[in-house]
């Protein structure tokens, strides 16, 4: 499956920017290179349709990542809001009920299942009185989310490839958190950082980039630099 991807729609650059003008030069920046950008809540809320249109009329991907999570009706009646707009991968959260809604809805966009976000961890697992390792839900509610129907999962690079070994090839795998140094005192934020080249060779079959490319002081050549790791792995998987 993965091989079948073009080297353009590999990276899903995030565009996570307070107004559409920003998002709007991202693109034109680094449309020669890349077709698929993600816009989240902070660019929704500022243009709602407006950015999502714009770059689908201009003959790029969106993945449109609002994580929907609500009772089964309303999140049914969100994702018949994303269908035929050409939006091609949107994300939800939720238990079982919630992601059956949403794929009885599902006309023309594929669904994601978050599974656990990466700022929930072991102590907050335990918290909530949960006993099982981060690592064994995520898991859990990935193979879930697959049995009742979703196209893939968000998940980190470093879970990409159990997640490939044990739930098949036809699985969307997205990953975010990809920088070129993996070293972690070398980013921000983001602690399971792994490089283009270990998430495609783990199994990846889509990697989110943002700041890498979207704060780089030349976005190209981040770009090229990734998409020579994704060519070197894809090769070799
Ligand atoms: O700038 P950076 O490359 O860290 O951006 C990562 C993007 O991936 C952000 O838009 C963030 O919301 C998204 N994301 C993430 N971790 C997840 C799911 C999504 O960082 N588990």
């Amino acid at each position: 499956m993965s091989s079948s991807i073009p080297l353009n729609e590999r990276i899903i650059i995030a565009l996570d920017v307070e107004h559409p003008e920003q998002a709007k030069e991202i693109v034109k920046k680094c449309e020669s290179h890349v077709g698929f950008y993600k816009v989240g809540l902070q660019l929704f809320m500022a243009s709602w349709f407006e950015t999502v249109d714009w770059i689908v009329n201009r003959g790029h991907k969106v993945m449109l990542d609002l994580k929907f999570f609500d009772i089964p009706e309303t999140v049914k009646l969100a994702v018949e809001q994303v269908n035929n707009r050409g939006v091609s991968l949107a994300t939800i959260h939720g238990n079982d009920p919630i992601i059956r809604a949403a794929v009885t809805a599902r006309g023309d966009v594929k669904l994601l299942a978050v599974t656990v976000l990466t700022s929930f961890g072991e102590e907050d697992m335990r918290a909530m009185g949960m006993t099982q390792s981060v690592e064994d839900l995520v898991f859990f509610r990935a193979k879930r989310a697959m049995e009742l129907g979703c196209d893939g999962v968000v998940s980190s690079g470093l879970e990409v490839e159990k997640m490939r070994n044990k739930l098949g090839e036809k699985l969307l795998i997205v990953t975010p958190g990809i920088r070129l140094d993996p070293t972690p005192d070398s980013g921000d934020d983001q602690k399971r950082i792994v490089t283009a080249g270990m998430a495609i060779g783990n199994g990846a079959s889509h990697l989110v980039v943002g700041r890498p490319i979207t704060k780089a002081k030349d976005p190209i050549k981040v770009i090229e630099l990734m998409q020579q790791e994704i060519i070197s792995a894809a090769g070799s998987v």
